[in-house]
Order: structure tokens, then C-alpha cells, then sequence
């Protein structure tokens, strides 16, 4: 059953939530709130087998969100991209909690997805986080605009206050110079560094490379707003690379796992 998801939350007094679901047994459910102080709740359902997501599956969805959510008053964020992304409510169906998981995050920037690995996927006393950014060490950063503040010491903040701080490591350099000298294999890749399409195509060889067998890579911005080009990209990958993956995500951001 595959089930693909697209959501959005971003809470601040104000809730926004854009939620995408589409099952085999076709359900597609979108779903827009606005909360402040009003709440505004836009429900959208389709299916072919007339099922209708009732109100028990969406307090399900709901909980799911609340469990896996982050605990804003610990850390330092400026921005929430990755509140209610498809791999922060979807990772916990596809990866073991309690095995030792051997994680690479391309593009960290406050690490509010390095600090969702750390806290959830890490209390395996093998398992490691590896995360790659370069903040403002290169002059063609293309985040460089959201890079003017105090964000790379929020990253630095992040991961030393968060649980399993000891089993992050961290390059500050390209994926390209890190992949250059890495020797090491993952379970788990997250790319979302990069909007270029070259770095793009590079990220996702070399993460697929060192990827071990049924080991999950997780692309965001899949339907991202830069239009069609990663989109683009990332098919011409499936494309290539057909027959060596399973697909198991295709929202607003994709996910493989290898075969
Ligand atoms: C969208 S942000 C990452 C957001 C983060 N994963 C989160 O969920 O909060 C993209 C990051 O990619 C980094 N980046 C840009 N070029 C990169 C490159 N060549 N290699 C690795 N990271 C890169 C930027 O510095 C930026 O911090």
C-alpha cells in the first residue's frame, strides 16, 4: 500500500497545514488550517472505492504530527521548512527506531532536520548522524540569502543541545568535496542542500553510491517551488536508474529505497 503524502505545518500562534495524501485505495485528502486564534479548516476528499478519510484517520494523522514534532522551546529556528515535511511524518514507517541507523543529510542549515534524525533515529548506541553544509565557507552558496544571521550558530546550537549530539558529525563543505574523500555507507540519505541542477545530479550519484541495499534516499523539493527542473532531474535519476529501486514516495518530495 503505497501512501504519499504532502504536508505543511507551521505553528507560531498562527497553524498552517497543507496536507496531500493519495493511497492505493485512492484517498486523496487535502487539507488546509489556519489557526489564529480562528481556525480555518478546508477539507478535500476523492476516492475511487468512495472511502472517505473520516474524522478517527485524521486525529491518527493528527497525533502523528504532535509525536514527531520538535521541541521549539529547546532550540533556535528561524525557519520551519521542515515542520510537517513528508520525511518528518512519513520516516518512522520506513525506518526502525531502534536499529542502528547510519544517517547522511545534505544541507543542514539550523539542523532542524538534523536535530528530528538525532532526537528520533539515533538512541541505537551505533547508529550516527553525518551532516553536510557549508553555510557561507563558499561564495556560490545559492541559500546564501537565508545564511546573513546567526544561522550556522543555531546549527551549532542545535546539534550539541539536542539528544545524541555525541553521534553527529559534521562537514562543514560541498557534498561534492565530501563525497570525494567519504568512505563510509549509509541507511539513510536525506538530500536537501543544493538547488542547482548539476550539485542536484551529483547529490544524488554519489548518495546513491554509497547507499547500501535496502538503505532509503529521501530528495526534498521534489515538487518544490523552483518548477518542472528538479523535478526534471530527479526523473531522468529514476529513469537511469530503473530497476535498481523501489519508489516509495512521490509527493512534494520523493524517497527510494534501494534495491
Ligand atoms: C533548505 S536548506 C536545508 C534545510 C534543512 N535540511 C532543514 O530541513 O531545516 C539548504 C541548505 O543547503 C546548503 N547547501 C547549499 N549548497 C550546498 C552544497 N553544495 N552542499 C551541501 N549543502 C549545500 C545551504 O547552506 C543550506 O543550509
Amino acid at each position: 500500500m503505497n501512501t504519499y503524502m504532502n504536508t505543511n505545518m507551521n505553528t507560531n500562534m498562527n497553524t498552517n497545514m497543507n496536507t496531500n495524501m493519495n493511497t492505493n485505495m485512492n484517498t486523496n485528502m487535502n487539507t488546509n488550517m489556519n489557526t489564529n486564534m480562528n481556525t480555518n479548516m478546508n477539507t478535500n476528499m476523492n476516492t475511487n472505492m468512495n472511502t472517505n478519510m473520516n474524522i478517527n484517520n485524521l486525529k491518527i494523522y493528527m497525533e502523528r504530527l504532535k509525536k514527531n514534532n520538535i521541541n521549539n522551546h529547546k532550540y533556535k529556528f528561524s525557519q520551519r521548512w521542515f515542520i510537517g515535511s513528508d520525511i518528518q511524518i512519513n520516516l518512522e514507517i520506513f525506518l526502525d527506531k531502534s536499529k542502528e541507523n547510519n544517517i547522511l543529510e545534505i544541507g543542514c542549515f539550523e539542523g532542524l532536520s538534523s536535530v528530528f534524525f538525532a532526537d528520533n533515529f539515533l538512541d541505537n548506541k551505533n547508529s550516527s548522524l553525518t551532516c553536510v553544509d557549508p553555510f557561507l565557507n563558499i561564495n556560490n552558496n545559492d541559500h546564501c540569502e537565508y545564511l546573513q544571521n546567526n544561522e550556522e550558530m543555531n546549527f551549532d546550537f542545535n546539534i550539541s543541545t539536542c539528544k545524541n549530539s555525541d553521534k553527529i558529525k559534521v562537514y562543514k563543505i560541498t557534498s561534492d568535496e565530501f563525497f570525494k574523500n567519504n568512505n563510509k555507507t549509509y541507511n539513510l540519505i536525506y538530500i536537501d542542500g543544493s538547488h542547482n541542477i548539476d550539485i542536484i545530479k551529483k547529490d544524488m550519484e554519489n548518495s546513491f553510491n554509497c547507499l547500501e541495499k535496502n538503505g532509503i534516499m529521501w530528495m526534498d523539493d521534489y515538487r518544490g517551488g523552483d518548477g518542472i527542473k528538479i523535478k526534471n532531474t530527479m526523473d531522468e535519476f529514476l529513469e537511469k536508474h530503473k530497476g535498481q529501486y523501489k519508489l516509495i514516495l512521490s509527493a512534494y518530495q520523493l524517497a527510494i529505497i534501494k534495491i
